[in-house]
Order: C-alpha cells, then sequence, then structure tokens
C-alpha cells in the first residue's frame, strides 16, 4: 500500500472532492484507482485519466506495479468532459454525407430550381460518394477495434463539422448543379474511377491488417506490417488521400479540392504523431526507414 498525491495539472482543471492523497493497493490495475478517485469525485469512470509527472498515461488495464509508484507519487487527474460512444460518433459524422449527397442529388427542382439531366461526372461522383461513406459505417460496424469505449462529447461536433460541411454540403451543393464541368475523355473518366477503387480497396485492406492486430475487446497494440506498412506508419490515410485526390481530378471542383487540402492535412498531422508514439512505444524494434504517411517523402 502507497499513499499518492493526487494533483490536477492547472488550476483552471480543477476538480471538486478529489482527495489529495489516496491509499494505494499497488497490487491492483489502473482500473481500480481509477474506480476509487472516481467514488471519490462522483465522476464518471469513462471521465478520468491518470497520468505521471513524466506524462506517461496510466493505462486501464494495466497491473499498478508497472509503474513504480511510491509514497508521494505524484498522479495528474484529467476530468475528460462528458463521453460518448466512439462507434456513435463515426455513425453520425459519416451518416451525414450519405444524407446530404442523397437529397442535394435528388432534389433538383427544391434546391437548384430546375430539373435536368446529370452528367457522367456527377453520376459517377454520386455513387463514389456514396459508396465511400456506407464502407465507412460498415467498418465501424463491423471491422475497427477501438481501444477506447468513448471520446469526448465535443468531438461529435468537431467531427461532424469537418465531414458534414467540407465532404457534405460544399461538395454536393457545387458537384450536382445544372452546369457541371465538362466530363474528362473516357480514359481519364475511367482511369480516374479505376484509382478510386484501387485506393478504396487498398484503405480497406489496410483497416483489416489493423483489425487482425488486436484481439477483441483488447487494446494491444503492434507494429503493423505489409500491404503499404512497410512504407509508412498510416497507409490507410494515404490510400484515403488517393480516392479524394481522385474525385478532386474528376470533378476539377474548388469544393473537392478544398476537401483533399484539409483532410490530407489533418491525417498527415495525425500520422505523425502516430509515428511518434510507435518510435515511443516500440524503440529499437520499429522500422527505421518507414515514412509518416506519404512513401519515400515524409
Ligand atoms: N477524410 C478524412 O478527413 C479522414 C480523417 C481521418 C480518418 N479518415 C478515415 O477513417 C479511417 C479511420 O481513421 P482512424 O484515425 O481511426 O485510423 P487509425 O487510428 O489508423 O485506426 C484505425 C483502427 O485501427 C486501430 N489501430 C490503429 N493502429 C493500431 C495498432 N498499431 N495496433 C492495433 N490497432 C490499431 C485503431 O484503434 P485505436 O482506437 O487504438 O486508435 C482503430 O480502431 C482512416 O483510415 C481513414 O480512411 C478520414
Amino acid at each position: 500500500m502507497v499513499a499518492v498525491n493526487l494533483r490536477t495539472k492547472s488550476p483552471k482543471a480543477k476538480i471538486s472532492k478529489l482527495p489529495p492523497t489516496l491509499d494505494v493497493d499497488t497490487t491492483g490495475t489502473v482500473k481500480d484507482l481509477v474506480a476509487a478517485i472516481s467514488k471519490a469525485t462522483q465522476l464518471g469512470l469513462e471521465r478520468i485519466r491518470l497520468t505521471l509527472i513524466d506524462n506517461t498515461l496510466l493505462v486501464p488495464d494495466t497491473p499498478l506495479d508497472k509503474y513504480d509508484l511510491q509514497d508521494n507519487s505524484i498522479i495528474y487527474v484529467k476530468d475528460l468532459g462528458y463521453q460518448i460512444d466512439w462507434q456513435t460518433v463515426f455513425y453520425v459524422e459519416y451518416g451525414g454525407p450519405l444524407v446530404i449527397h442523397l437529397l442535394f442529388y435528388f432534389l433538383q427542382k427544391p434546391i437548384y430550381g430546375k430539373t435536368y439531366e446529370h452528367s457522367a461526372t456527377q453520376k459517377a461522383v454520386f455513387y463514389m460518394v456514396i459508396l465511400h461513406f456506407l464502407k465507412r459505417e460498415l467498418e465501424t460496424m463491423f471491422v475497427h477495434r477501438f481501444s477506447n469505449a468513448t471520446m469526448p462529447l465535443i468531438n461529435i461536433f468537431k467531427n461532424s463539422g469537418h465531414y458534414w460541411i467540407l465532404s457534405g454540403f460544399s461538395l454536393a451543393y457545387f458537384c450536382y448543379g445544372p452546369s457541371p464541368r465538362r466530363d474528362l475523355p473516357g480514359y481519364l473518366f475511367y482511369g480516374l474511377i479505376a484509382f478510386w477503387a484501387y485506393s478504396e480497396v487498398s484503405n480497406f485492406i489496410t483497416h483489416l491488417i489493423l483489425s487482425s492486430l488486436r484481439p477483441k475487446g483488447t487494446r494491444v497494440r503492434k507494429i503493423p506490417y505489409g500491404y503499404g506498412f512497410n512504407l509508412v506508419a498510416c497507409p490507410n490515410y494515404f490510400f484515403e488521400a488517393c480516392s479524394w485526390l481522385a474525385v478532386a481530378l474528376l470533378t476539377r471542383s474548388w469544393a473537392a479540392t478544398l476537401f483533399l487540402i484539409v483532410s490530407s492535412v489533418t491525417m498527415f498531422l495525425w500520422s505523425l504523431k502516430k509515428q511518434a508514439a510507435y518510435k515511443k512505444e516500440f524503440g529499437a524494434k520499429y522500422p527505421r526507414n518507414r515514412k509518416a504517411m506519404f512513401p519515400f517523402i515524409a
């Protein structure tokens, strides 16, 4: 048994009822410690995040003795705020563009003021976007194995804003209007659709590989290998960017280009963080020459 000190990182993040010290049985797990803090503070278990003074995260299923806690060790407690189920966030953020594209494609008269025949590019982009987001919904249901059950409630607004506005409203509105750009010549048109299909299938394969690394119900994290992973840490992001590149080239619209740029920059920044986390966790075992997202580049 050790007596640890509980702190919040800043006075702003103060948690009322947080006891200054707590007796901890080091034969238990982090979950037991979280439960004790939850009982004292009345915060839900999923809202509590614990770190040590060197920023090491206390992972819930891990035995406490792994962290070498002593009398007077400091543990930082963070209230993550109201939480929401991860899957719900994904269903909502991907469901938005699905509904928005259906509305803009089929409600020509109320939205654009007249009816007309869609161009070949408009038809193609409609099916590509619908298939893309349906795939994402199905992957959320059947493929992904998330390590956290919940995320902060605010994320549903942030994430949905990104998808609903950029790949929903702006892409749909400017894509399906009555004066579309001229269709590309056949070889380019079908070439880009084939490139898009290749990127989507590749993205799906990388998701299957990630999912195979983690036994169901665990938080196990391993170094992924094969299908793009030998070149970059996040080939799933690379292939996702490739499919939106195909849409941007096909439509040559500023809306698709804007979504391509914003989402690629976002995924690149995430890939740098994931790359750093792999290096920190796996050290010398992590392949040295692997880039973050763009093969041979960065
Ligand atoms: N267009 C856009 O703006 C945009 C932006 C982001 C993502 N996306 C798309 O959404 C997909 C999913 O995004 P994401 O950010 O969730 O991808 P991700 O972080 O690479 O993870 C996908 C799944 O694999 C798990 N995972 C990742 N690395 C693992 C490892 N080393 N060992 C075991 N499991 C691991 C993750 O679990 P954890 O819960 O542990 O992370 C998660 O369930 C992307 O691949 C991309 O297609 C699109």
